[in-house]
């Protein structure tokens, strides 16, 4: 049976899943906010280590800026409702990806959070938000680079990354039903199990979660070994 440490989401479907209500994109948004908060408990109660969520990707500022504006204000509002979820829970809120992009208001909201539940020993919560791997890589190479290094090993790379005190991810999950990464976790992700399931977001259950972890347990795992 497979250990597993690190299940990352890429959280697709919110939009076609409040279209197929005839409802606008961002009531899409809200729901799947609800299943962020369902399924981040849920990981809790199973003693999961890590859970990184894909929640704003460094391409996701090409879309209407209403829809933007609304993802950035659905986050803060977020972040401030659910600290005490985490702390009941006994999660610590984590964040990846670039958040120099943010409103001061917004950092400010994200460093609070983080802070506050530094405390907190059960499961790690990941969120990427204004997160890209090629972006992550790129800016791990420049501090490196700024640090003095002429040579790089990939163990550097590693150490410099936004993930750098997170496991691989063992488990990766899409939902919403397309095959892509989307620029997510490139590097972390070099011998994950890829789950893909047609579900939309807002509808991934505790259920699916735990079958998807069910068969993945008895995957044959071989890192190039045989
Ligand atoms: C994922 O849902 C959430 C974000 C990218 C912020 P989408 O908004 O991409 O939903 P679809 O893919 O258009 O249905
Ligand atoms: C990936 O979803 C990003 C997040 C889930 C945050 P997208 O909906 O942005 O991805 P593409 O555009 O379909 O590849
Ligand atoms: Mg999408």
């Amino acid at each position: 049976m497979n250990k597993l440490n690190h299940v990352a989401i890429i959280m697709d479907g919110n939009g076609r899943w409040a279209n197929l209500k005839e409802k606008k994109r961002i009531f899409g948004h809200e729901k799947g906010a609800d299943t962020v908060r369902s399924i981040t408990i849920h990981a809790s109660k199973l003693n999961l280590p890590y859970l990184t969520l894909y929640a704003f990707s460094t391409e996701n500022w090409k879309r209407p800026k209403l829809e933007v504006d609304f993802l950035m204000n659905l986050l803060s509002k977020y972040l401030k409702n659910e600290l005490k979820t985490y702390l009941e829970n006994n999660v610590r809120f984590n964040i990846i990806g670039d958040i120099s992009k943010f409103s001061s208001s917004l950092q400010e909201t994200i460093m609070k959070t983080v802070k506050n539940t530094e405390h907190c020993s059960g499961l790690t919560q990941t969120l990427a938000v204004n997160y890209g791997s090629k972006d992550e890589i790129t800016r791990a190479v420049n501090q490196l680079i700024k640090g003095g290094k002429d040579k790089i090993t990939s163990a550097d790379i590693e150490s410099a990354l936004d993930t750098k005190d997170i496991p691989p991810v063992d488990i990766l999950i899409r939902t919403g039903g397309e095959k892509r990464l989307s620029n997510f976790l490139l590097w972390q992700c070099a011998y994950s199990e890829l789950f893909f399931t047609d579900t939309l977001w807002p509808d991934f259950s505790a259920k699916e979660f735990d079958n998807i972890i069910e068969e993945y347990r008895h995957i044959k795992r071989k890192f190039g070994g045989i």
